[in-house]
């Protein structure tokens, strides 16, 4: 995919604006020395104090399958609630089937000045899908699809220090992204998800994680299908630079 001639700047500069997000997978294993290798490259990462304040869970195969089913069955009992009448959203609150459980909320409203890219990126993926603005089963249906991991072979989850506050979720998020860009350099495709942080149960009953650790993210990872999906662009506004007081 890169030109062996290129420089390190250009070859990096390639890497970060080529990697998108990808939302359709093929069904084909990641060999798993490959993966080994993404992960011990993206171990690089910086970090305060290179205490390296994150743990890292990957499903594959049966543990994925089962994540998956379980995501998928706590996702159609929120809706259901969500959607359905008096008696569903009493049955989820008596039995708390459904509630999101995680240790962060992802459901939260979203600041004023955020709304227009927000809305812009959603706007945009759901125009690629086909999915009309007012078309909420089909935009339910593609909410699910992040519980399918998108058909991922592989989804990892990421777990922060709960002791070093933000920073922690800070370092992950500098791991998170050396993930990304060490699996697009070795033609892995990934999609971040801070939907797989909505629910904390499943994955905490799989894996053994330690009690400080607690899930901030989930990635799905594998190799990008021809899907229109995934072609989707949102690009990016300029970046915003504060000015001198003043001025
Ligand atoms: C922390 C984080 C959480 C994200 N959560 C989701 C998610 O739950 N579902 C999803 O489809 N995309 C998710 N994304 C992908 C973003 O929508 C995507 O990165 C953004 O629109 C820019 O597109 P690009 O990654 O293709 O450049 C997430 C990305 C990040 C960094």
């Amino acid at each position: 995919m890169f030109d062996a001639s290129s420089t390190p700047s250009d070859t990096l500069s390639q890497l970060i604006r080529t990697r998108r997000s990808v939302r359709d997978f093929l069904p084909k294993d990641i060999p798993e020395a490959l993966l080994n290798q993404v992960m011990a490259d993206a171990n690089w990462s910086p970090s305060w104090s290179n205490t390296q304040p994150y743990r890292i869970a990957i499903a594959s195969g049966d543990v994925r399958d089962k994540l998956s089913r379980e995501l998928c069955a706590l996702f159609d009992l929120g809706m259901a609630a969500q959607h359905g009448g008096v008696l569903a959203k009493l049955r989820m609150l008596l039995t708390r089937r459904g509630l999101p459980d995680g240790d962060f909320s992802t459901q939260f409203p979203y600041p004023d000045d955020l709304q227009p890219q927000r809305r812009a990126t959603g706007a945009g993926l759901y125009e690629v899908l086909g999915i009309g603005r007012k078309d909420i089963s089909a935009r339910n249906r593609q909410m699910r699809r992040n519980f399918e991991f998108f058909g991922a072979p592989t989804a990892i989850f990421l777990f922060a220090h709960k002791g070093l506050h933000e920073f922690s979720v800070l370092d992950t998020g500098i791991f998170l992204n050396a993930l990304m860009l060490c699996a697009h350099a070795n033609g892995l495709a990934t999609c971040a998800q801070g939907a797989l942080a909505t629910w904390a149960g499943p994955i905490r009953a799989e894996f053994k994680i330690p009690a400080p650790y607690r899930l901030i993210c989930g990635l799905s990872i594998g190799y990008a299908s021809e899907a229109a999906v995934n072609n989707f662009n949102p690009g990016r506004s300029e970046l915003k630079m504060l000015q001198v007081e003043g001025h």
